[in-house]
């Protein structure tokens, strides 16, 4: 990095958690296309948000519009893809927030990067353990068809893989949104 110094900031990450009144946590989703990020990361925002928790949510499809738009999703690209997101996770951490990502991030070694970014405590993997026969039945977005039929390559699940956590914090696999939260909630509550 040359001819680049670091700014010391007045105002410290300690200044804002005692401000804000919350640990900085990043709750990092991650399970195939389908099988229910979006839905239980956007519920578990809401429900945070009620009890008055400072929370944003960083969303896959959503970031891929804006920030990465230039990726697609080759395995470098998706590498990069969690880099940037992991990054940006980090700065909301030192902002103090509750940062909820949900993204299928397919690679263990790329959600150890994210992890080792932040404090041990900050970081909590959520593993969505719905099996790809039920993301295939669900297929909200009709993608998991048209990559069967070859239409669309490196698809994660069918032509690209997917590498299940290896010791994730929370492992959900109810297919109930309500009780998923409340396992979340539960185990932030310890945490
Ligand atoms: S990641 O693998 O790089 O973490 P990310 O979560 O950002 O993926 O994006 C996944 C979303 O992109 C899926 O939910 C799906 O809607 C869409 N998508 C489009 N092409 C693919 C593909 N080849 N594999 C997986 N998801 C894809």
């Amino acid at each position: 990095m040359n001819n680049i110094t670091w700014h010391h900031h007045s105002i410290k990450k300690d200044d804002r958690v005692k401000r804000y009144n919350q640990k900085p946590k990043i709750i990092w989703f991650t399970g195939l296309s389908g099988s229910g990020k979006s839905t239980i990361a956007n519920a578990l925002e809401k429900k945070l948000f009620e009890l008055n928790y400072k929370t944003y949510l960083l969303d896959g499809d959503n970031i891929r519009h804006g920030l990465n738009s230039d990726l697609g999703f080759s395995d470098a690209n998706r590498i990069e893809n969690i880099r940037r997101i992991g990054e940006v996770a980090k700065l909301f951490v030192d902002s103090g927030m509750i940062v909820i990502t949900a993204f299928i991030s397919p690679f263990q070694k790329e959600r150890d990067f994210v992890r080792n970014l932040v404090n041990k405590d900050e970081f909590i993997e959520v593993f969505i353990d719905t099996p790809i026969e039920i993301c295939q039945k669900r297929d909200p977005k009709g993608l998991y068809k048209k990559a069967l039929n070859g239409e669309i390559k490196n698809f994660t699940g069918v032509s690209s893989p997917y590498e299940k956590p290896l010791n994730p914090e929370i492992i959900l696999n109810s297919y109930k949104v309500d009780k998923n939260i409340a396992q979340i909630i539960k185990y932030l509550k310890g945490s």
